[in-house]
């Protein structure tokens, strides 16, 4: 986690930076700092607390002028959130300065080393040891700072995004990656260092995004010049034209960036499927299965690994593919998979789904799988991402820009992709009819549709939503395609609202849930027409004879659940399998407004951060 930003050019740093590092607070928002060169010295402010308080502080500590520097906003690893442990951090002569993503993980002996040389700490970070491992080389080796860094980065085990510069040099830069992101924005004779493109877009949509074991030395004036850390070889650079503007990563209205992307839904669906889905040809044309075919249908078995929401499209893709394609899924948190020796072989399928395509145990889970032989397919949000780099194939969400640290439209995308593959798929294994076939293309079609109608009860949801804004205890239940949504619902209400929620499968309520239910819980029960609809019915009336409250999600026009339940939200009717692309909108809304009206930071919630880089 934690986002860098760093500039060199003309023009003064300190506003690119602050900018750029409000962008990237989704990244981590405990601390933050900023260090500027400027005549002869670095000035360095740093604080606890989000870049708009660091903003107050820089106003009283030091002057803002300068042409580079660089910023940081920290999701804590190595020591507490205060002053003292957010970045920069400075050398022991004072001389060079860095920021960093990631974790150093032999810090303490490197830190023992440097303690018998003489060197003393003033932060608990693993960073504060690296940056005096780089001094230290420096100054034995005599040697100039970039290759300073690279003898030092040779000797760290962990991962990094750092930049880091000397005042003693200030016409340079050196920046390096293994593990967390790190771009390079060029400009008309400047650069933009960041953790994602989102600092610099105003500015360029040229970029670089460096690879696992690459650095790179930023020079005024020059051109960049890329190496390998391990060897020293020269790698040429590629360029990337992004596809990003401006207005996808600002709010446009919205009170908060997760209800812009509530809203975005219908359009990001639209988009997923865009090119890829076409109905009037019977067609799906997507190149990353397509080029693959042979290989998904001679598949044993197709695991998919993720985490979070990500994790949960993955078990709603579970019952996709299953159903439509007749092949079996195991979905497996890719923390757990990749450290328990799993059984994979060369005819397996890894399906690994993320949005910010940066997660450290997804990357983890894949690159153990390839280690072991299995196609690795890719479903990323974030073009040019980690995860996208290292899968066999994929295919991109298309969703745009998710600053939310919730996910919401990710979700909702990850499912039309994985949709997409599993109906391409059974019709290549003939396991749909072509009729079937035609009707899922022409449904899903109109999903985005049916989304902006559910959206429609936004009112009713927030009516909803501030009746039962104190609880201290949620329950959400559904059966089949929707108990991976009682699963999403669960998690969008805790980490935003803070509130206790759990989701289970519907009929193993009565295996101990139902022993929680009295008078004061409300329980989300999602009781779609099909999908053992009566089955979930009978829940409802089990809940009922408990006193539970009942909020129901239900199909257009249903009439036995609304006898039961207290409130009934209903979504439009749709196939089965399409059914969580529209249920999940209401609980995303239910959990939005709770939060808001706890008056919780919604898109920034404690203790998260968008992408979790560390494991
Ligand atoms: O970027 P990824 O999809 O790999 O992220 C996975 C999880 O960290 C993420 O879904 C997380 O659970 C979200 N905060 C959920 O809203």
């Amino acid at each position: 986690m934690c986002g860098i930003v760093g500039y060199i050019g003309s023009r003064e740093a300190y506003p690119i930076i602050i900018k750029g590092l409000k962008r990237l607070e989704y990244r981590g928002y405990d601390s933050a700092g900023i260090a500027l060169y400027d005549d002869g010295t670095i000035k360095l402010s740093k604080t606890k607390g989000k870049v708009e308080d660091l903003e107050s502080k820089v106003q009283n500590e030091i002057s803002t002028h300068g042409t580079l520097g660089i910023g940081h906003t920290r999701w804590a690893t190595h020591g507490i959130p205060n002053d003292t442990n957010s970045h920069p951090h400075y050398s022991n002569s004072g001389d060079l300065v860095i920021i960093h993503n990631g974790i150093i993980e032999n810090y303490e002996s490197l830190k023992n080393e440097l303690e018998k040389r003489g060197y003393s700490f003033k932060s608990d970070t693993d960073t504060e040891v690296l940056i005096n491992l780089i001094e230290e080389i420096k100054k034995n080796s005599k040697v100039k700072l970039g290759k300073a860094v690279q003898i030092a980065l040779n000797q760290v085990v962990g991962a990094y995004a750092i930049a880091v510069f000397d005042k003693n040099k200030p016409n340079e830069i050196v920046v390096a990656r293994l593990g967390s992101p790190l771009a390079i924005g060029i400009g008309e004779d400047e650069y933009f260092i960041a953790s994602d493109a989102t600092p610099f877009i105003e500015y360029t949509n040229n970029a670089i995004y460096l690879e696992d074991e690459e650095m790179a030395v930023v020079r005024r004036h020059k051109k960049i010049k890329i190496r390998k850390i391990k060897d020293d070889s020269l790698v040429s650079p590629y360029i990337q034209e992004l596809q990003l503007n401006l207005e996808q990563i600002e709010k446009g209205g919205f009170d908060h960036f997760m209800l812009k992307e509530i809203y975005e839904q219908p359009h990001a669906i639209r988009d997923t499927y865009r090119g890829r889905l076409l109905s009037d040809q019977a067609i799906i044309k997507m190149a990353g299965v397509e080029d693959n075919m042979k290989t998904f249908l001679n598949a044993n078995r197709i695991i998919i690994v993720a985490c979070g929401t990500s994790w949960h499209a993955g078990l709603v893709a579970e019952y996709i593919f299953e159903n439509l394609v007749r092949i079996p899924v195991e979905v497996e948190y890719a923390s757990e998979f990749r450290y328990r020796n799993p059984v994979i072989n060369n005819n397996d399928v890894v399906i690994a789904i993320s949005q910010s395509g940066e997660t450290a145990d997804t990357l983890a889970a894949i690159k153990l799988a390839k280690a072991s032989g299995a196609f690795v397919f890719g479903v990323c949000n974030v073009v040019g991402s980690s995860i996208a780099r290292e899968t066999d194939a994929g295919a991109y969400t298309h969703a745009g820009p998710e600053i939310g640290v919730a996910s919401t439209k990710a979700f909702t995308t990850q499912i039309t992709v994985l949709t997409l593959i599993a109906l391409r798929l059974a019709r290549a294994k003939g396991t749909l009819t072509s009729s079937d076939y035609r009707k899922h293309l022409i449904e899903l079609e109109m999903i985005p549709e049916k989304v902006e109608h559910t959206l429609s009860s936004d009112s009713l949801v927030k009516s909803i939503a501030d009746i039962y804004k104190s609880a201290q205890n949620f329950l959400y239940l559904g059966r089949n395609y929707n108990f991976p949504v009682a699963l999403e619902g669960a998690l969008k209400l805790k980490e935003i609202s803070y509130i206790h929620a759990e989701g289970y499968p519907a009929a193993e309520m009565k295996h101990g849930p139902i022993a929680l239910i009295d008078e004061n819980m409300p329980i989300v029960v999602i009781a779609t027409k099909k999908g053992h609809y009566e089955k979930v019915v009978s829940n409802i009336e089990e809940i009922k004879a408990r006193k539970g409250k009942i909020i129901g999600i239900v199909t257009e026009g249903d009439t036995s659940v609304k006898n039961l339940a207290d409130h009934v939200i209903e979504v439009p009717e749709t196939l089965e399998c399409l059914v969580p692309l529209l249920t999940t909108i209401p609980l995303q809304l239910l959990s939005y407004h709770i939060a808001v009206m706890l008056d919780k930071n919604v898109d920034q919630p404690r203790n998260l951060a968008k992408s979790v880089t560390v494991e």
